[in-house]
């Protein structure tokens, strides 16, 4: 019995296997056609097979390096020093995608320079009601209103004390939905605390729509002061990291003026610009469509140019003072160089990594080692 069950499990794991070559035999010839298949079914349904799918390919150690081959470029002049991190290339993941630190370990053979997990929160949090994540597919967009649905920091350190890879970790890390804003440096307190031996650098995420009056905490007072706080329990670290704000790109520019003040102020190293936004301008997506889909944050190619405009205004603004991560829209090579010239160090997709597949991060990196 014992050996005809080892038969059948090896089985499975050959059926396994080549499933998983054949899937990503259609990854790299033709992501369009998986992505066809793929957006038949709901988005949030999508997100979790893809992510039982990408574990299963990430726990076979020799694949890895053959996915490695087909999806990564490495070149000195991809290299980059940003916050006194040392950066293989300037694309990483945006936060949201690997909120839990599932799979940030395999995420390199996708050729990423680093990853944001995240957004972690003190205590677990189932998020907001379902259905809350929507493609737009005409304008190669998503709305969501997850609500920082999390495993909670405890269960995220556990997984990061077990990584083995040595890719570049940020920490995104925001506010249990039920903590009042009157007590909310407690919970990014707590977070930080609980994070700092395990991540490289820190984002406070004060900007997400989905947890409602989290955006307050942009304004000038509150924020002054948890960043403050923040600031000083890292500097009484034997080493601090370097700590990010993400902000909204529905900031006016007197609220943006603020931002580079408050940054200058609290000696904080940088900004991720953008987070997603409420606005539903120039839609291709129907009035009606879009109304029906209800509130949430809108991502991906309509959030572009608004996303830019925010690193260009705060790149010239505080001379380059400190960094600017640069996240909203991207979908090519030419996104990201945009963002670059903007004023952005290093770039950050999810939207596209959805909408064009894998490849995107390597198409980015070769497309930047072209034009050095
Ligand atoms: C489904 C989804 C979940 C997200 N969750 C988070 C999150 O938990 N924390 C965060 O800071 N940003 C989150 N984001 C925002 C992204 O990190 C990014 O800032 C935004 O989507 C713009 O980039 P994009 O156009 O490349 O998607 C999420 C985005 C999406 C689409």
């Amino acid at each position: 019995m014992l050996i005809l069950g080892l038969e059948a499990s090896n089985d499975i794991i050959i059926i396994l296997l080549l499933l998983s070559l054949v899937l990503l035999l259609f990854y790299i010839l033709s992501y369009k056609f998986l992505r066809y298949f793929l957006f038949l079914f709901d988005a949030e349904k999508i997100h979790k097979i893809s992510f039982i799918f990408l574990k299963l390919l990430f726990s076979i150690p020799s694949s890895l390096s053959f996915w490695k081959h087909f999806f990564t470029t490495k070149n000195k002049s991809l290299e980059r020093t940003v916050f006194g991190l040392n950066f293989d290339n300037p694309v990483g993941l945006a936060a949201g995608f690997d909120k839990d630190a599932e799979i940030f370990d395999g995420l390199d053979t996708f050729g990423f320079g680093f990853v944001e997990i995240g957004t972690v929160t003190p205590l677990a949090q189932d998020g907001n009601p379902k259905p809350r994540l929507f493609r737009l597919k005409k304008d190669h967009a998503v709305i969501n209103r997850m609500g920082f649905n999390n495993d909670g920091v405890e269960a995220v350190v556990s997984r990061l004390r077990r990584k083995k890879s040595n890719i570049i970790i940020g920490g995104n890390i925001g506010k249990n939905k039920l903590t009042p804003n009157d007590k909310a440096i407690n919970d990014y307190e707590i977070c930080f605390e609980k994070l700092f031996n395990y991540v490289d650098y820190f984002v406070v995420n004060v900007s997400s729509p989905n947890t409602p009056g989290l955006r307050e905490l942009q304004d000038k007072e509150p924020l002054t002061k948890l960043l403050k706080r923040l600031q000083e329990i890292n500097i009484d670290k034997y080493k601090p990291k370097p700590i990010l704000l993400k902000i909204a790109p529905d900031l006016t520019n007197s609220q943006l003026d603020d931002i580079i003040q408050i940054i200058d102020e609290t000696g904080l190293e940088g900004v991720v610009a953008t987070n997603t936004t409420i606005n539903r301008d120039n839609l291709i997506t129907t009035n009606e469509d879009v109304k029906n889909i209800g509130n949430g944050g809108l991502s991906g190619k309509p959030l572009k140019d608004r996303s830019t405009e925010v690193i260009k205004y705060l790149s010239e603004k505080s001379n380059s003072s400190f960094s600017i991560i640069g996240v909203g829209g991207i979908s090519s090579a030419n996104d990201a160089k945009e963002k670059l010239d903007a004023g952005a160090d290093l770039v950050q997709i999810y939207t596209g990594f959805i909408y064009e597949g894998p490849s995107l991060v390597k198409k980015i990196n070769l497309d930047l080692i072209k034009n050095n």
